[in-house]
């Protein structure tokens, strides 16, 4: 993630959430925050690339927590969100965490589905957190020290696309993912 890239994601943003943030906030993320990690997928179209998703991870000690992750309404179900919490996750990993969470509105079911694809469970929820409209948030969280499959660390299962739906991911014009740490 660049600042360039900020108004695109910024827009993104809006597009996606009924809270979303204010450039601002990308922009402190950007330069200021030395424990985020950005991320953004752009699809490489002919007239050039455009910014069409977007991640934010805080990391604190050992814990990953996902601050935010959107997809422009136009490029969802590609595939293009599991490519972005696959390459954030894979450099928290590297870079010592041990778990990952988050909070996600109890009536986003496409977000949970997203997460339990990376092997997040339901472990609380925090009753009427959201201020908009007092929905509930639902904790996930994934232990990224433990195996992911048999024989398989988290790491490595994220690396051999264990996440992936090979029948649809990749469709359509070709991503390209930018980032890493602020
Ligand atoms: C949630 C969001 C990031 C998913 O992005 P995406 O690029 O469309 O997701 P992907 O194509 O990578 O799909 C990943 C998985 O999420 C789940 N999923 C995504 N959209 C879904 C939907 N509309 N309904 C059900 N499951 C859905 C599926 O399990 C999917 O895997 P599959 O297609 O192999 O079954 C996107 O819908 C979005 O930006 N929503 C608004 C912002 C938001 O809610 N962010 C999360 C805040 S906690």
């Amino acid at each position: 993630m660049r600042l360039d890239d900020v108004e695109q994601i910024t827009l993104i943003d809006r597009l996606s959430f009924s809270m979303p943030w204010p450039e601002s906030a990308f922009r402190y993320e950007l330069t200021s925050n030395p424990g985020s990690l950005l991320w953004v997928a752009e699809a490489d179209l002919a007239e050039g690339p455009r910014v069409i998703g977007s991640i934010v991870v805080w990391m604190i000690l050992d814990e990953a927590h996902i601050a935010t992750i959107a997809v422009h309404p136009d490029y969802r179900r590609r595939g293009v969100s599991k490519q972005l919490l696959a390459v954030a996750l894979r450099q928290a990993i590297q870079q010592g965490a041990t778990l990952a969470t988050l909070e996600v509105r109890a009536g986003n079911l496409a977000a949970q589905a997203l997460y339990r694809r990376f092997r997040f469970e339901i472990v609380g929820r925090r009753s009427r957190y959201y201020r908009d409209n007092n929905e509930d948030a639902i904790i996930m969280t994934v232990r990224l020290n433990q195996p992911a499959a048999p024989g398989q660390s988290y790491l490595e299962w994220l690396e051999s696309g264990g996440y992936a739906n090979a029948s649809q991911d990749s469709s359509g014009s070709a991503i390209v993912l930018k980032g890493g740490a602020s």
